[in-house]
Parts: structure tokens; sequence; C-alpha cells
């Protein structure tokens, strides 16, 4: 059985200021239903606007943009969005945090006692799942920035959305702090089938969620290779120094640093302090 497709981008781009800035440049990608799919690239490749223009935040210049077969229109309670900054609301315990996606919803729909059971229900297995159940009264300021994110994240699944959207959501956090996030959001990918869409700077994050690997390049925007990532659903953090495992984030490091043009960069560097050394030999000889 084939699975479905649950976003379709074809042909998408995206300019700013006129046509000044080409952010996203005929994009084309087929994201399966449940897949859980990193991207990485030069900073100004366009991840951003991709992720925004998927959750609604932003509409294409050209090209086409469908969700379950709908083309995407604006934002819905269909797709989630999780950011570097926690974003919490600074007045709401953690625990009313969690239930505010839900009554949102609320207002649009018909609220029964059974939906508000459901609510409360919910929050409280994703308190736990989230390792938050002995914080739900605090107030965010009194929370890590680990814990601050994970009420973020279980806020944003509050409302069981089909597509969760990341952007660099563990990009503030230490890296052991981060690899227990690692562990917890590849549990919860397994637990809640969304699919995920998750941008980051850091190409061992990429690897060790994703199934797949887009690496975009910037100057247009645009998708430059696709990895599929080896290494089937039982991960732990060990498998981060397998042979294989070093070997693609190398791969993938070194193709980030063609694509952006730094080793250029480098290459322009070395040719300048070869020709520092030339000119303090000549120096010296005088
Ligand atoms: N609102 C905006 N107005 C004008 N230009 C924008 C806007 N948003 C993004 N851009 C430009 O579009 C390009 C892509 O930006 P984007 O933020 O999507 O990149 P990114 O890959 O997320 O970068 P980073 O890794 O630094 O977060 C950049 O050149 C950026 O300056
Ligand atoms: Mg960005």
């Amino acid at each position: 059985m084939t699975t479905p497709t649950k976003i379709s981008i074809r042909g998408l781009t995206k300019n700013f200021d006129g046509a000044a800035v080409n952010a996203l440049e005929h994009i084309d990608l087929d994201i399966p239903a449940n897949e859980f799919v990193t991207f990485v690239g030069a900073s100004g490749c366009g991840k951003s606007t991709l992720l925004r223009t998927i959750g609604g935040l932003e509409v294409q210049s050209a090209g086409e943009l469908i969700v379950d077969d709908r083309a995407v229109t604006g934002p819905g309670i269909d797709r989630a969005m999780v950011f570097q900054h926690y974003s919490l609301y600074p007045w709401m315990t953690v625990s009313e945090n969690i239930k505010f996606c839900r009554q949102l919803a609320a207002h649009t729909r018909d609220r029964t006692s059974s939906d508000v059971e459901a609510a409360s229900g919910r929050a409280d297995a994703l308190l736990r799942l989230m390792g938050l159940s002995a914080v739900g009264s605090a107030w965010p300021n009194q929370l890590s920035g680990g814990m601050q994110q994970r009420v973020a994240i279980a806020r944003a699944l509050m409302g069981k959305p089909d597509i969760v959207l990341m952007d660099e959501p563990f990009g503030a956090l230490d890296a052991q702090t981060r690899e227990v996030m690692h562990d917890l959001i590849r549990y919860v990918h397994k637990l809640e089938k969304a699919t995920i869409v998750f941008v980051t700077h850091d190409v061992e994050e990429a690897i060790y969620l994703g199934d797949r690997v887009v690496l975009m390049a910037p100057r247009p925007g645009r998708i430059d290779t696709i990895y599929e990532v080896p290494f089937g659903d039982q991960r732990t953090q060990d498998l981060k120094h397998a042979p294989e495992f070093v070997r693609l984030k190398r791969e993938i490091l070194d193709r980030i640093r063609e694509t952006s043009g730094m080793k250029t960069d480098l290459e322009q560097l070395q040719r300048l302090s070869g020709a520092q050394g030339t000119t303090d030999e000549h120096l010296e000889a005088v």
C-alpha cells in the first residue's frame, strides 16, 4: 500500500520586495503522510519561508501548495507551528497555555461538555508525555528553556494537528537538553502519527530525526539534494557515532558549504594568506 501524499508542492516560487529577493524558486516536493522530513541549508536559502508558506503565514508568488488535496489559502488548525522562541503566553500557567489552542478552536465549533472533558484529558496526557505533570500550574518564566519548549510542543499537539511545522525549535537549547528533545520528538512522532516538517541548522539533528533530509541552496532558494536516511525507526543516541551516520553528516556538511559559497571564501582566504606569505618572505629578503 502506498502512503498518501500529505503535502504537495509544485513550482512554488516566493519573491519579496517585488522580484528583488527570490526566496524560493520553483520548489517541487511531495511529503507523504506521517513522514518526518527535515530541511537544512545555508542561511537565507528559504527554509523558514517555505515552512511559513506551508503554514499559511506567507502567500506564494507562483506555484501550487496542496495539503490533503486542497490548496492552502491561510493558516489552519490542521497545521501547528513551533518556533525557536518559545512564544508561550506569560500570563497563563503551563496547563492553560496547552489548552489554549483548543479553546480557540472551540469558538468556531459547537462545544459540548464531552469536548471539554476530552480536551482536559488530552492536556493532562500531553503534560505527562512531555514530563511536565509537576509544573502544570507554574508560570512560563519559572521554567527552563527546555521545559518551555516542551510546553510549546505540547500546545502545538493539543489540537491534534495532522502536520507539525517546526522552525529550529531546539536552536536555543544546550546540547544535552537537545538530545533529550530529539528522542522525545521522535517518540511523539510515532505516537501521534503526525507529518513533521522540521527546519534546522544542525545537520546531525536533521539526520537523527529525519526520514529524509532536504538540502536547500540559496540565491535563489531551491532544493539542491534530497537524502534518504537509511537508519530505520529504532534510533538511539549511539547512532550518531556510527561510521555510516558520520559519513552522511560529512557529505551533507560538505554540500552545504559548496552551495553556500563558503568554500570559495575559504579558498580566497587561503590564496590571500599564501600571497601574504610571499609578501612577508619578500619583505624579509630586502
Ligand atoms: N519578510 C521578508 N521581506 C523581505 N525579504 C525576506 C523576508 N523574509 C525572508 N526574506 C528573505 O528571503 C530569503 C530567505 O529567507 P529565510 O528566512 O526563508 O531563510 P532561511 O533559510 O530560513 O535562513 P536562516 O537559516 O538564516 O534562518 C532571505 O534572503 C531573506 O532575507
Ligand atoms: Mg530561518
